[in-house]
């Protein structure tokens, strides 16, 4: 069959059952995404079938169903997909704020989620995360991370018809959400492993499975390990199969063989039956994992990336207002194939997890120095235009250290000893502020992760003066500064806006003691939202800074996503600073990641950073004050400079941060309190 003709087939099968007003438009997008689309499957699945026309047989199937999932989709949300089609503005400007929370932990349920809106307004939130709220498996099911069914909800969290209400609402309230879409596994008592234990041979090729040892040995020597101590090994004895099954994760997570076309297909179908729901973001959960190749770490491969960008062609023909964020945590060179080519002609996610600028932020901290950040941000390369970073500070995994290897072994120290003084740093172990612990790691040597709230990990927890509060407030604020200012959609994790603190309590809850990670997972908490207007509280403190920063960020073109960054150099290894934006407009960000002040030359540091130095006074967008020759940062403190044009303002060389508001007056040196906001 000639190319024409195959196209010709799959069209009548995806336009067959829609209305006819609708066949121009989505001829246009099928056009569009047909070379891709048809290019990537047959690749992944052209061997699979007897012959092409078996395969293209299969594409038929699959696109009828596509098909009839666009008749379904609402109208409210097929006139986004016009409204966002080519514009990455909705999700890439400085406006956008995203927010990421437990269902439960936050507000009881899904009706309950309508209840924080107000909440979520206050600080500005466009994108809200909801952690897995689809039906779990019974028992144990990693936070919701087992799905048991795609198209139910979690019975205690609601029903679909409270999701569709929530979204509505979100959606009138100019906040999209964002879903969990766990696509590398499915509990095992999903319908499919269930058909699977009972020997159906078609629900067996969902997954994989060996009858012994044999194969299984043969990749472990090439596997890592997600939870070590836990649940050891990547496979798992089922007694009904009788058969190892691959279990990346957990022993109840079984993955998916995307080898077998019907789970693509399968899996295509849940995810627009979900963006039908209202669901407008999928944060697709375990991204590298979804192809498996002997002598590899089964991660990143190639075929895992063709997937992605097939779910793309199918999301941008029947659902093109919703993103894919890819969640792969992986080290900084892994991270740019998850948000396609930079030439526009490959599309895969149109967001991405930093993790690695994320973890090197914190090392940042413990180390009081900036080199492997910087390194992180260099080996960073600039945006596709239609994609986005997601930057963050904490969220509800652990903070692994080990994406950060490549960037660590460029120095003379040995990258072993150097994380591991990291993890150790965090929990507490080193000479340290630091009140958090180390993740699934019993050899005190081994590098994994560390589980904490951001405010314990900053010295919240260990301070025992107003200075020492002040500075684990300014630490927070610093890691937050920097998501607001790198350039991508910032993420904040529900319970730093108040600097909650560690749940130590999640030992006790049946199901959450043996994972850790459960000590940064809080219940929401009404006292800390009550003080949130009382500046003389902590939780008063952080909130009035952190909606501060928002505000600042939100005034500030120069910080959307796609504006240019350059790195400064030439600045003190404890100072982080890079300007944002085009010359006149520049923006720049210096942060001290240390306990001592530090004193920059700005006009050398302009100098180096390209800009024009001539009527060079520059004013800190955080507190207004104006700046010269040099600049004094207070330990741990941030400014964020734009050119002052108000020639009135008298250049007020060698001031610091600390000085403007007269509430500031007899206050100690160190502190930089103004109006109870600390920049
Ligand atoms: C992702 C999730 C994590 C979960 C794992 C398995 O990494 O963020 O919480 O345990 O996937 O689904």
């Amino acid at each position: 069959m000639s190319p024409h003709a195959i196209f010709d087939r799959l069209l009548q099968s995806l336009v067959a059952q829609l209305p006819s007003d609708q066949h121009v438009l989505i001829t246009l997008r099928f056009q569009k995404q047909a070379p891709v689309l048809i290019d990537k499957l047959r690749t992944l699945y052209g061997n699979k079938f007897d012959n092409e026309a078996g395969f293209i047989d299969w594409l038929e199937k699959m696109l009828r169903v596509t098909g009839r999932l666009i008749v379904d989709r609402p109208l409210a949300l097929r006139a986004l997909d016009v409204q966002r089609s080519g514009s990455r503005e909705w999700f890439s400007s400085q406006d956008t704020l995203g927010y990421c929370a437990y269902v439960d932990r936050f507000a009881g349920d899904l009706r309950g989620v309508t209840a924080r809106i107000p909440h979520l307004k206050k600080l500005g939130v466009t994108y809200l995360h909801l952690l897995p709220f689809l039906k779990a498996r019974q028992g144990d099911n990693d936070g919701g991370f087992a799905v048991a069914d795609f198209d139910a909800i979690e019975p205690k969290l609601g029903t679909m018809e409270d999701l569709q209400e929530l979204t509505a609402q979100l959606r009138s309230s100019g906040i999209s959400l964002c879903s969990d879409f766990i696509l590398n596994h499915v509990a095992d008592d999903h319908p499919w492993a269930s058909a699977a234990k009972r020997g159906d041979p078609v629900y067996r090729d969902y997954f994989y499975h060996y009858p012994d040892r044999t194969q299984p040995e043969i990749f472990e020597a090439s596997l890592g390990q997600v939870f070590p101590q836990v649940a050891p090994g990547n496979f798992s004895f089922v007694p009904e199969m009788r058969q190892w099954v691959w279990t990346t994760f957990y022993p109840y997570q079984w993955d998916l063989n995307y080898t077998n076309p019907a789970v693509f297909a399968d899996m295509a179908t849940a995810l627009l039956q979900l963006a039908n729901r209202g669901v407008e973001v999928f944060r697709l959960d375990s991204t590298a994992f979804l192809w498996k190749r002997e002598a590899s770490n089964c991660m990143n491969q190639p075929e895992a990336h063709w997937i992605l960008q097939a779910l793309r062609c199918i999301v941008d023909i029947a659902a093109p207002g919703v993103l894919l964020k890819a969640e792969a945590i992986v080290p900084t060179a892994e991270l740019p194939a998850y948000l396609g080519s930079q030439d526009h002609t490959v599309k895969e996610c149109h967001l991405a997890y930093h993790s690695s600028l994320m973890a090197a932020s914190w090392v940042a901290l413990a180390e009081q120095d900036t080199d492997l950040l910087r390194a992180v941000i260099q080996a960073t390369p600039v945006l596709p235009e239609q994609a986005s970073w997601l930057t963050y500070v904490r969220c509800h995994d652990d903070i692994g250290w080990n994406v950060l290897r490549p960037e660590a072994s460029s120095g003379t120290q040995d990258v072993q000893q150097r994380l591991s003084y990291v993890s150790r740093f965090f929990a507490g172990e080193e000479a340290s502020f630091a009140r958090g612990a180390s993740f699934q790691a019993s050899d005190p040597d081994a590098v994994h992760g560390t589980v904490g709230m951001a405010s314990a990990l900053a010295g919240l927890v260990s301070a025992s003066t107003s200075l020492e509060q002040e500075y684990a407030l300014r630490r927070i604020l610093l890691l937050y500064g920097l998501t607001l200012c790198f350039g991508g959609m910032p993420l904040i994790y529900m319970g730093d806006e108040f600097a909650q603190l560690n749940d130590d309590d999640y030992r006790l809850q049946a199901g959450h003691e043996y994972d850790s990670r459960w000590l940064h997972r809080p219940l929401w908490n009404t006292e800390l939202e009550m003080t949130a207007h009382d500046v003389s509280t902590i939780a008063g403190t952080m909130f009035r800074s952190l909606s501060h920063l928002l505000q600042q960020r939100r005034s500030l073109p120069q910080l959307a996503a796609h504006q240019s960054r350059r790195l400064l150099t030439g600045v003190p290894p404890e100072v982080l600073a890079f300007a944002r934006g085009a010359d006149d407009e520049a923006l720049l960000y210096m942060a001290n990641f240390s306990d001592q002040t530090i004193t920059l030359d700005l006009v050398s540091c302009v100098t180096q950073a390209g800009l024009k130095t001539e009527h060079c006074l520059w004013r800190n967008q955080l507190d207004q004050s104006v700046h010269g020759d040099t600049l004094n940062l207070l330990p741990w403190s941030q400014v964020w400079l734009a050119r002052a044009t108000d020639t009135l303002h008298k250049k007020t060389q060698d001031i610091d941060t600390q000085t403007l508001s007269p509430d500031n007056a007899g206050k100690p040196e160190q502190c930089s309190t103004t109006n109870g906001v600390i920049a």
